[in-house]
């Protein structure tokens, strides 16, 4: 006759010992795949909020492109009256400010224009294998003038074996620009101001890193992210878009790479890129 289990008084104690064994084996392999399964609910949360970002950097690329576009044309008309207006003799002086006041405020409008329509991803694509070292060393020649004005100090650090990888060349170095330029401005009223850059090989598998550290003022811990947000700017509006690092963000992405801050050592901000050797949707870094 079967001994029900759970009359345990009538139980030998060496089978009462295994049922305990057994229980216990149970429990521990239901915890096991309870964490399995927060594991793949998490990856999952985080694919569809990848997803979700695609989606969305795609549909403001293509209303950007129509926005800009729409500006652009009256923008091109009021600038020739503008240089019409500008050719009147008898203009007084303060008209004439006024006059390269609005100049000068179109041109604005025409590089955040600008701006906008390069969100698109539509643009021609100009992908070759290129030294990461080189296009940072591009930049820095052309920055030095502001840097030297700015009094800032660069420590570059080059990695001298660092592979080959598959860049747009002039989007890469928006990129490096603009995080150079924002140091810059936030090294500004800094005692000490150093912009370092190192390159090296990422630890992620077949992909490049270069970090870019400046004695500035730091991120909030609550911007940390928000600060890749289109329109997300700590400048005054008259300074500042805040399209810089959401394009520089949208370029790194497209090129299977990461971008990301974070507050460092001298209480400044560091960003981090990485970028794979190859361009292939199955080689993102990550
Ligand atoms: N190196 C930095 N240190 C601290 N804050 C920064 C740094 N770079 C950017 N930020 C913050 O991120 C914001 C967004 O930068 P960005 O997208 O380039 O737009 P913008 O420069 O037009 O404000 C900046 O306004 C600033 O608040
Ligand atoms: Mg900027």
């Amino acid at each position: 006759m079967e001994m029900d289990p759970l009359s345990a008084g009538s139980l030998p104690i060496d089978q009462l010992e295994r049922y305990a064994k057994d229980l216990s084996e149970l429990y521990r392999s239901e915890k096991e795949k309870t964490k399995e399964l927060e594991a793949a609910y998490q990856k999952l949360q985080e694919t569809k909020d990848l997803l979700v970002q695609s989606e969305k950097l795609a549909a403001i690329g293509r209303l950007a492109t129509g926005v800009a576009h729409e500006i652009l044309n009256p923008v091109n008309i009021i600038s020739l009256r503008l240089q019409f207006l500008g050719m009147t003799e008898e203009l007084s002086a303060p008209a004439k400010n006024s006059l390269a006041i609005c100049k000068d405020q179109l041109n604005r409008i025409v590089e955040i224009t600008k701006d906008l329509g390069r969100l698109s991803g539509t643009h021609k694509k100009h992908i070759t294998m290129g030294d990461l070292n080189e296009v940072i060393g591009h930049v820095l020649t052309l920055a030095a003038p502001q840097f030297k004005e700015k009094d800032i100090t660069t420590d570059v650090q080059y990695h001298p074996d660092l592979p080959l990888i598959a860049l747009d060349r002039e989007r890469i170095e928006q990129v490096i620009f603009n995080i150079t330029s924002n140091a810059a401005a936030t090294m500004a009223d800094q005692e000490t101001r150093i912009l370092r850059i190192i390159t090296k090989p990422a630890p992620s598998k077949d992909c490049v890193q270069v970090i870019i550290s400046d004695t500035g003022t730091g991120i909030d811990q609550s911007d940390i992210y928000r600060i890749f947000d289109p329109f997300f700017t700590a400048k005054g509006s008259d300074l500042g878009a805040g399209l810089g690092f959401f394009i520089s963000y949208s370029i790194v992405k497209d090129h299977g790479g990461r971008i990301w801050a974070e507050n460092n050592e001298w209480g400044g901000a560091s960003f981090f890129i990485d970028l794979p050797l190859v361009r292939d949707t199955n080689n993102q870094c990550s």
